[in-house]
């Protein structure tokens, strides 16, 4: 898999701490921020040729999107899925929470299209709306999908606040520990330490599992800033940016065989 530079990541987190600022300090669901967030990675998305959807939906009396985006290559019916939530809480700009995961997931994707990558299996990427109000978005996303499209998702991985400082130690959900071994995987290989944690439904892992689709995901750990005001551009690290967006990157190549995977 590709070496990614954090600079790539940090640089769409610093792209999300900016909307947030011209659009009265948030990306929540129902406000102008949400919207410019969407718009931004279907933009990437789209310049770098993927098929992208924004599919919308109406929560607490507001439209709330989630864009979808698949890799026109390899096996459709055999889809590893990787995905965050997009939206932030209404009290600040939901950086580490959680454009940290959004934009590991983004240059993951992008990365995958700067390799012009052929896998075996089809790659999909999601950015969740409305999660901090009980997994609104993906769950209408699963509930939309007819059952022979839910059976082609063979997992999905999930990636929520990914850039904490002073990050150690990665958590990698235990709900698949086959899956979550090739996140240990790699950390093992760059020397990191992980550790297996269940955060039950707390994130839009569970939409997935609750249909049957295996799934596991990884993160950093939350911060004094969760939810706050102060969980801004300066509470994220890029080191950490850069191991988290690599370990997905890692996931993705392995599991969508994308050839050259031993390569870091
Ligand atoms: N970030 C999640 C939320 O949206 C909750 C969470 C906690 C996720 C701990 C991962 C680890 O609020
Ligand atoms: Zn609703
Ligand atoms: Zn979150
Ligand atoms: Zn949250």
């Amino acid at each position: 898999s590709p070496d990614i530079p954090a600079a790539n990541s940090m640089a769409h987190a610093q792209q999300f701490q900016s909307i947030a600022a011209a659009n009265s300090g948030n990306r929540a669901h129902g406000k102008p921020g949400y919207r410019a967030s969407a718009d931004y990675v279907k933009a990437k998305l789209d310049a770098a040729g993927f098929q992208t959807t924004l599919q919308s939906f109406t929560h607490q009396g507001a439209t709330g999107w989630n864009v979808i985006a698949d890799w026109p290559q390899g096996d459709p019916n055999q889809i590893v899925f990787l995905g965050s939530h997009l939206d932030s809480v209404p009290a600040g700009p939901g950086i580490n929470d959680n454009a940290s995961g959004s934009s590991a997931v983004l240059e993951t994707a992008l990365a995958v299209a700067r390799a012009d990558a052929k896998p075996t299996k089809r790659l999909r990427f999601g950015w969740w709306g409305a999660e901090e109000l009980g997994l609104i978005g993906s769950k209408y996303y699963v509930s939309q999908l007819p059952s022979a499209e839910r059976t082609k998702i063979k997992s999905y991985l999930n990636f929520d606040m990914v850039g904490a400082k002073n990050t150690k130690t990665w958590g990698v959900y235990t709900d698949s520990t086959t899956l979550g071994a090739t996140f240990t995987e790699f950390f093992r290989s760059k020397n990191i330490a992980t550790k297996g944690i269940n955060i039950s439904g707390r994130s839009d892992h569970a939409s997935f599992k609750s249909a049957g689709i295996e799934v596991t995901g990884i993160t950093s750990g939350d911060d004094p800033c969760y939810h706050s005001k102060c969980d801004d551009i300066n509470n994220i690290e890029s080191s950490v940016m850069g191991h988290s967006t690599n370990a997905a990157a890692y996931a993705a190549w392995k599991l969508a065989g994308i050839p050259g995977v031993a390569a870091q």
